[in-house]
């Protein structure tokens, strides 16, 4: 098995990257927080497909965090990590402690979100977003990519990584990757390995509500939709948080239908928060 290779500190993945660069070499990257599974996995190789380097950072962000349980609880398998991007060829870890994304020099500036970190998400893990915002600003300065690489799973961050990129207008291309779900439908999540298999098979509600929606609502508004799906996730043993169907950019709620309308939800199955989405029409 060959294990790939792992840098620690910022510098030094600056200088071998420099040396690859010159060599007119695209640089990939694929930003995580480790517990890596399979939908991970998928975002690393169509990256490997489409560059010529592939970075993986695995770190477990504190400023995304509002709650330090959940900072605690968060699993650590570094040593998992490293074995499953083993023989996975132009794949690099940076894998830094907290000094190195966060110097005493950072010169990151809170963004204006435009409201984006406002809702859903935002609502009920206020300031997650500015500590998204911040690593993956931070992460990209030591990187530099050409292609960075996101989950549709995380359909919020997704539209938020744009935003930033546009405004600061950063020289990398966002690419979104389709989210990776277990048979039954449920989204793969570092979290599920929070979830025993009863857990497991009563959080495919989820999965189930938003087929529902999909299948059904073309003959109601908005509303009625939202209203009705939330009727049926309530029969399943979830604890909903919040169920939107939202405009794919604004991520405001839309009073009539559009292309790229997406319903994102999400729900606590016992203390283990989960999140889903699906583009609706
Ligand atoms: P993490 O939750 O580790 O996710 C890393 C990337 O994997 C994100 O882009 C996420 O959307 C994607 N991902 C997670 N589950 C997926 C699935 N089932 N199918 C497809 N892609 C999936 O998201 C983060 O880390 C952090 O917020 C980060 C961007 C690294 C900043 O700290």
């Amino acid at each position: 098995m060959n294990l790939p290779l792992t840098f620690s500190c910022a510098s030094d993945l600056r200088k071998f990257l420099e040396a690859e660069r010159i060599s007119g070499k695209g640089i990939g990257f694929v930003p995580t927080m480790g517990a890596l599974h399979e939908g991970h996995l998928d975002l690393v190789r169509i990256a490997v497909e489409e560059n010529d380097r592939v970075v993986v950072s695995i770190f477990v962000n504190p400023t995304q965090f509002n709650n330090s349980i959940d900072l605690e609880k968060y699993p650590r398998t570094l040593d998992k990590d490293l074995q499953l991007l083993a023989d996975l060829p132009k794949v690099i870890v940076f894998h830094p402690t907290k000094d190195e994304v966060y110097p005493e020099d950072d010169k990151f500036q809170p963004i204006d979100l435009n409201g984006l970190d406002e809702v859903m998400e935002g609502t009920f893990r206020p300031g997650h977003f500015q500590g998204v915002v911040h690593v993956v600003h931070n992460l990209f300065q030591i990187v530099e990519p050409d292609n960075a690489y996101f989950g549709l799973k995380d359909y919020q961050q997704l539209a938020i990584i744009k935003w930033m990129v546009k405004k600061l207008n950063l020289r990398v291309s966002i690419v979104e990757c389709e989210t990776r779900r277990e048979s039954s439908g449920l989204a793969l999540s570092s979290r599920n390995l929070r979830l025993n298999q009863k857990e497991k098979e009563d959080s495919t509600i989820i999965y189930s509500t938003l087929k529902y929606l999909q299948s059904n609502y073309k003959d109601l508004s908005p509303l009625e939709a939202k209203h009705e799906a939330i009727a049926f996730f309530n029969r399943g043993k979830l604890e909903l948080e919040y169920l939107e169907i939202v405009d794919p950019v604004t991520l405001k709620q839309i009073v009539s239908w559009k292309d790229g309308a997406v319903c994102c939800i999400a729900a606590y199955c016992g203390e283990v928060r989960l999140i889903d989405n699906m583009i609706i029409c």
